[in-house]
């Protein structure tokens, strides 16, 4: 079967940039995103390519290439959906709020939603493509909403298969990682669908790299895959804390065992702590599993990889308080950095939100810089709005958003990096200094400024994971 028509539901972080580069790569493939949310999808459609919902280096010259070309944008689902030769299901899985499971298993709410309409407006043979990321074994629960409907109409020749093909790109580098990645992979039982996505992705991606199988390997391989990634991430932030203490430096550390070609040298970064809407989810679902097959002392080692990231964040805020002598109640402190990494507008589960909460229970003013988070979002992640200027003593803690690094820093006791946006390398610190209330402090949480320039200029300086 060659694919004519797609649909994908769920127009986010992930089926955006997705389906914008099948759309740029496959120009005799029309490709619809839907999405409930209106706002979303008005976005998207936007004649400003600045205010596309999802900020992607490179993105919005694809979008741009494309929109309506042969990518669409629109609220109307069920019409996408019975066009669709292939429906991707793209929607959000977080982590579960109430009932069972709570705090670890994921909420499928929106899968089990996205596939009962799939299952009430497909016409004819649609392939169902899991495109977020599920527990193992969801893709039963799809095949069992999919066939009711299958059994379910009278004369219509309606029928599904379903794969599994988890989506790896990495935020803020998400069209290079869609356009040259390391490996696409499907899973599934019907050989005939599986190559049909095959043929999708081998326009532009090497057959070699587009690996096949089984759906539970596949569905399980993307929750290894995280967790092995925030595995490391969580080893070398324990492992910054012995270098503080003893001396070592961290990053020479780093720089030793990434040599060795059995460790690789990526993913080594010392920092405050993994954030992004999926680790955290995706490891408390493999610790849900581990535990729902009885696998108690796999749960609890996964556990821990979480445990020393919420460890390192509450560590980072105390510290900060500690060196500005036990207190940071009326202080302004400039924060650079509020999205979870470089180059996305993305905060959540972002570090920089526990860790201003943090300072702010300490009653300090937060003067905030980001380049592209926006005060309403900073607002909601802290609970709390922006306040006028606020310096003094208030028990009350305070913030304001700064629109650039020096208007943050003036009259701040701190400056405290928790993003490493590219700007936060160059910064003139003679400049920054001046307008700074001494004694004055550096607290690169991301080890990216030039640190030598800020102690030439007079501030003391401490870097996550030097001694
Ligand atoms: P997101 O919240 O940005 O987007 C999901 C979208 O689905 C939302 O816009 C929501 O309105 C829409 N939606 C939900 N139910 C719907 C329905 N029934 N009909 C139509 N639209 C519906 O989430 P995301 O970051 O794009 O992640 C989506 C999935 O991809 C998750 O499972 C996530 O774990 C996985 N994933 C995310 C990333 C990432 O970098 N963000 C990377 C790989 C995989
Ligand atoms: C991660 C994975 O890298 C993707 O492969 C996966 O598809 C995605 O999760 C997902 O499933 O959502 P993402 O969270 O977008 O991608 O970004 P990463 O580059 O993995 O960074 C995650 C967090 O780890 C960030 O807060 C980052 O600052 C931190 N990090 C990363 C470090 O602290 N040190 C490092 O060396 C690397």
């Amino acid at each position: 079967m060659t694919v004519r028509t797609i649909c994908c539901i769920g127009a986010g972080y992930v089926g955006g940039p997705t389906m914008a580069v099948i759309a740029d790569r496959c120009p005799q493939i029309q490709v619809t995103l839907v999405d409930l949310n209106a706002e979303r999808i008005a976005a998207w459609n936007d004649a400003d390519l600045g205010r596309l919902p999802v900020y992607e280096p490179g993105l919005a010259d694809v979008v741009a290439r494309c929109r309506g070309r042969n990518l669409h944008f629109t609220t109307e689902v069920d019409g996408a959906i019975a066009a669709a030769d292939m429906v991707f299901l793209s929607v959000n899985t977080p982590t579960k709020r109430k009932g069972l499971g709570a705090g670890q298993a994921s909420d499928l709410r929106w899968i089990e939603a996205s596939a009962r309409q799939v299952a009430a407006q497909a016409r004819g043979h649609t392939i169902v493509v899991e495109k977020s990321t599920l527990p193992v074994r969801t893709a039963e629960t799809i095949q069992a909403i999919l066939s009711a409907a299958q059994q379910g109409t009278e004369g219509d020749t309606k029928s599904f298969s379903v794969l599994s093909n988890p989506e790896f790109l990495a935020e803020g580098t998400a069209i290079s990682d869609l356009e040259n990645p390391d490996r696409v992979l499907i899973g599934g039982d019907d050989p005939g669908s599986i190559d049909a996505l095959a043929e999708i992705y081998s326009n532009w991606v090497n057959p070699e790299r587009i690996l096949r199988t089984n759906l539970w390997s596949s569905e399980l391989s993307k929750l290894t895959a995280n967790a092995f990634l925030a595995q490391r991430i969580s080893s070398i932030n324990a492992i910054g804390a012995l270098c503080e203490a003893t001396g070592a430096d961290v990053k020479e550390v780093a720089r030793a065992i990434g040599s060795d070609s059995r460790l690789g040298s990526k993913f080594l970064a010392a920092g405050p702590g993994f954030g992004g809407s999926c680790f955290r989810k995706d490891i408390l679902n493999l610790v849900y599993l581990c535990r729902h097959y009885g696998l108690e002392p796999a749960a609890q080692y996964w556990e821990q990889v979480v445990e020393l990231n919420s460890w390192q964040q509450q560590r980072i805020a105390r510290l900060v308080v500690s060196r500005l002598f036990g207190t940071v109640s009326g202080k302004r402190l400039a924060v650079l950095g509020f999205a979870f990494k470089a180059d996305t507008n993305d905060t959540r589960e972002s570090p920089a939100i526990s860790i201003c909460r943090d300072l702010l229970e300490e009653g300090a003013h937060l003067a905030i810089h980001d380049p592209k988070v926006g005060v309403d979002q900073i607002t909601s992640d802290l609970g709390q709005g922006a306040s006028a200027s606020g310096l003094g003593l208030a028990d009350e803690g305070s913030w304001q958003p700064a629109a650039s690094v020096l208007e943050a820093v003036e009259g701040a006791d701190a400056v405290i990096v928790l993003t490493e946006w590219g700007q936060y390398a160059q910064l003139d610190w003679p400049a920054i200094a001046a307008r700074m209330r001494r004694p004055a402090w550096l607290f690169d949480v991301r080890a990216v400024t030039d640190a030598e320039a800020a102690r030439v200029a007079g501030l003391r300086v401490w870097l996550v994971g030097e001694g």
